[in-house]
């Protein structure tokens, strides 16, 4: 609102002093909606300045040119300045609407993290790939096993100690003789209840102890256990096999040895060494498995003739392998599930 007298003096003192007062108020506008307000009420109806160019009626006819010109370039410096403050708060404005929605193009934007296979996955498919390159068949089995599968069918005596119960998890009842299968080997008697003869099948899977949970033991572990039944195996055939496994995983020098052990459900039966010629501390031998040929009680136990066929078995564990392969110095890291564990070993998907 404007505070102009109804009927101001016209003198060139009242029209610079409603100029003053026009500058005063678009000068202190602060925004473009201020300087909207300082318009009206300068310039508009009612305001001094037009209050004044109203009075021109009143002016003698010799004055009104004098009178006039002071009145328009008074109402042109108010609007030049109302023009130029205009652009002024608008440019302002702009600048601080920019500064508001600016975005840093070079901030890293939070993603999810992408994850990494296990290393015990990549190995485990890594051999697996290796037998299925031979021609032989995946098989998997439950890992709640029943006794005869995980012990009787296998040979093992009745008084066994791998059957007593540091070892063995027994599930209740225990008159239901229900296992967590202590090995991949159960395996080996379901495939050849299962599966015709010839047989070439690798068995991959988790098995369970009831081992201390170390550097060098877990309570539930990963195995792959091998089965072979046909017309005229001999153990050549298991070293072959198993060198030709050794080379693919350690490189073209590495190879294994054979030394005389005892296994129920082999005979004979072997420990089974390899040759790291890559080992981080050295070349050296390293106890691998177990293996052996399959003992005619659990051809027998399977239906199969052993007068008729024969066949080997290795197992092995796939935990103590990524260990001496890759150099791992606990195992517990592969149990852990910390992502950057998996990752030293490449996003290979
Ligand atoms: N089942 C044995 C274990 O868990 C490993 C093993 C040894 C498997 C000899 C075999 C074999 O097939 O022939 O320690």
């Amino acid at each position: 609102m404007s505070d102009a007298p109804e009927n101001p003096d016209i003198s060139p003192e009242a029209v610079d002093a409603a100029v003053d007062a026009a500058l005063a108020a678009i000068a202190a506008a602060g925004d473009t909606a201020a300087l909207k307000a300082a318009r009206s009420a300068h310039t508009a109806e009612g305001s001094a300045l037009a209050r004044l160019n109203a009075r021109m009626r009143d002016v003698a006819p010799a004055d009104k040119a004098a009178f006039g010109k002071l009145v328009g370039q008074a109402r042109g410096r108010v609007n030049q300045a109302l023009a130029a403050r205009e652009e002024e708060l608008a440019a302002a404005e702009t600048a601080a609407k920019l500064e508001a929605e600016r975005i840093d193009i070079t901030a890293v934007a939070p993603r999810g993290r992408v994850g990494a296979r296990h290393p015990i996955s990549l190995l485990q498919e890594e051999i697996a790939q290796i037998f299925v390159g031979m021609g032989w068949e995946i098989a998997e089995g439950p890992e709640l096993e029943h006794e005869w599968y995980n012990f009787d069918a296998l040979n093992f005596d009745e008084d066994h100690p791998a059957r007593q119960m540091q070892d063995t998890f027994f599930i209740e009842p225990v008159d239901r003789h229900l296992v967590m299968r202590t090995h991949t080997s159960p395996v080996q008697v379901r495939s050849m209840l299962e599966r015709e003869v010839p047989l070439y099948v690798l068995c991959p899977g988790r098995a369970y102890r009831t081992d201390e949970f170390d550097a060098t033991h877990l309570p539930a572990f990963t195995q792959f256990e091998g089965i072979v039944v046909d017309k005229g195996i001999t153990m050549a055939h298991l070293k072959g096999t198993l060198d030709h496994a050794a080379k693919v995983l350690f490189g073209p020098e590495a190879k294994t040895r054979f030394r005389a052990n005892y296994f129920p459900f082999t005979e004979p039966s072997a420990e089974l060494d390899l040759w790291h010629p890559t080992f981080a501390g050295g070349a050296r031998w390293i106890e691998w498995g177990g293996c052996g040929m399959i003992n005619p009680n659990v051809l027998r136990a399977a239906g199969i003739d052993p007068e008729e066929y024969s066949g080997f078995a290795f197992g092995m564990g796939v935990e103590r392998t990524l260990m001496f392969r890759s150099d791992v110095q606990d195992m517990r890291d592969m149990a852990e599930g910390d992502v950057r564990f998996s990752e030293q070993f490449g996003m290979v998907v």
